[in-house]
């Protein structure tokens, strides 16, 4: 075809897990990513920290180079992708790309999560794109199906499993009635957590990618720093236990919730109804539940990590940023699903304000009397108890436990009750409280 458009040039940062991905998705696919996109698509020149490497997969017409500041910089290409991670590098590699034209694709959450608002308007100014399909729950195409697919809608909440390292090691507690340090090594050595682990088990990437789920649903900037975050590390397999025969699942979740007051923003821990769909999802798989006032309940589920299921997502922005170049840049779809200046300036809601039912969890002494005071003080509060649980107690101690279920209530007096609670001389060790959703 004499009239065949010239190819998209990709300069490539970073080689890593995802980078490796997307070269050989790019190069296995290469006919039908054209047929797609309308052109071919080829990596022109990657920057890798060893160059000398021996990698997985064929490097071949690809120029290596050592700089990334240099590859941004280059003439001949037109779309960046961005592999490395951390923020501020990221950041100043990104914004000289956009400035010296090129559009982006990046999978890094935390870089959007923190200053993607910096970023959509530094790109906004330069008619450029910044696509981020592979940040929030690598393969499972998320962001466009909220953006684009859910647009006739009023997302009213959205939950999901978008940490596969809490997720691998909750399931394994699940199944092998192990305690969360014996699994956390084997979660370690899939290849999924982050460089800093802490980021996973205390549950910092998942706020990242809620972050970013929550500003497209709603239409409201970036807001990580007021987006509640708790991971699993207090998580005990007695708990897992007790929640398993009242008929739950203990699930590490990022749940954005629409209310008439604000909005709820939030990842914790959360026992849900072992029959609902999320409760299902096992091992490193992620999944978003999305409630549209149109559309009902959605779901989406696969791969939040590893090399291909990312490289998808990296290669569909790619084929999406080549589609548009022909676009008058006001056409774009907008980074965060709202015209830029029709964000909303919608309330965070503080934690306390937050609504919800509770499981509890109580070691208090086995004497008369006990019970009674502990329900004085939620009926006090004005807490609902849902179904209370004794367990067997402790044949050497004189101590049981105690398995509260609550309606919902807010997060507030259901800390006074703790406080109350634990004042009292027979509630023995620290209560613990871990919040439940019943997705519906
Ligand atoms: N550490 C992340 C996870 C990788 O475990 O899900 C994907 O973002």
């Amino acid at each position: 075809m004499s009239n065949e458009l010239q190819p998209i040039k990709v300069g490539l940062i970073g080689l890593g897990t995802v980078g490796g991905g997307t070269v050989s998705v790019l190069q296995r696919n290469a006919e039908i990513i054209a047929r797609r996109a309308g052109r071919r698509i080829e990596i022109t020149a990657a920057t890798a920290r060893d160059l000398k490497k021996t990698r997985p997969f064929s490097t071949a017409g690809i120029e290596l180079v050592e700089n990334p500041n240099e590859l941004v910089a280059r003439p001949d290409i037109d779309i960046v992708v961005e592999l490395i991670g951390g923020v501020d590098l990221a950041f100043d590699l990104v914004v000289a790309a956009l400035e010296s034209g090129k559009h982006v694709v990046t999978a890094n959450k935390a870089l959007i999560a923190l200053r993607g608002n910096e970023l959509f308007d530094i790109a906004q100014r330069h008619g450029r794109i910044v696509a981020f399909e592979a940040a929030v729950a690598g393969g499972i195409p998320v962001i466009k199906t909220t953006r684009e697919a859910l647009a006739g809608n009023q997302v009213q909440w959205l939950a999901g499993i978008i940490n596969g390292t809490c997720n691998y090691i909750l399931s394994a507690m699940y199944n092998d009635g192990v305690e969360f340090a014996d699994v956390l090594k084997e979660a370690q050595d899939l290849g999924y957590a982050e460089a800093d682990p802490s980021f996973d088990i205390d549950g910092i990437d998942a706020a990242h990618k809620l972050t970013i789920l929550a500003s497209i649903a709603f239409g409201i900037p970036l807001q990580f720093e007021r987006t509640y975050v708790e991971g699993i590390t207090g998580i005990t397999a007695l708990d897992i236990d007790y929640a398993t025969k009242l008929g739950y699942r203990i699930k590490h979740l990022g749940i954005a919730k629409q209310r008439e007051d604000g909005i709820e923003l939030r990842v914790h821990p959360s026992l849900v109804p072992h029959n609902q769909l999320l409760a299902n999802v096992e091992q490193a798989m992620n999944a978003v539940m999305i409630q549209g006032d149109a559309v009902g309940p959605t779901l989406y589920y696969g791969a939040g990590a590893g090399a291909e299921p990312t490289a998808s997502a990296v290669v569909a922005d790619i084929v999406d940023v080549t589609r548009a170049l022909t676009v008058d840049p006001e056409s774009h779809v907008p980074h965060l699903a709202f015209q830029a200046g029709k964000l909303a300036d919608l309330p965070i809601l503080a934690m306390d304000e937050v609504e919800t039912a509770y499981y509890l969890r109580l070691s208090a002494r086995d004497k008369p009397g006990v019970l009674a005071d502990v329900t004085r003080i939620l009926g006090g509060l004005g807490i609902s108890i849902e179904a209370i649980n004794q367990q067997e107690p402790d044949t050497q101690n004189d101590w049981v436990s105690v398995v509260i279920l609550t309606h919902q209530v807010k997060e507030k007096a259901m800390n006074q009750a703790i406080e109350e609670m634990q004042a009292l001389d027979d509630i023995l060790e620290p209560v613990v409280k871990i919040r439940m959703e019943t997705l519906s």
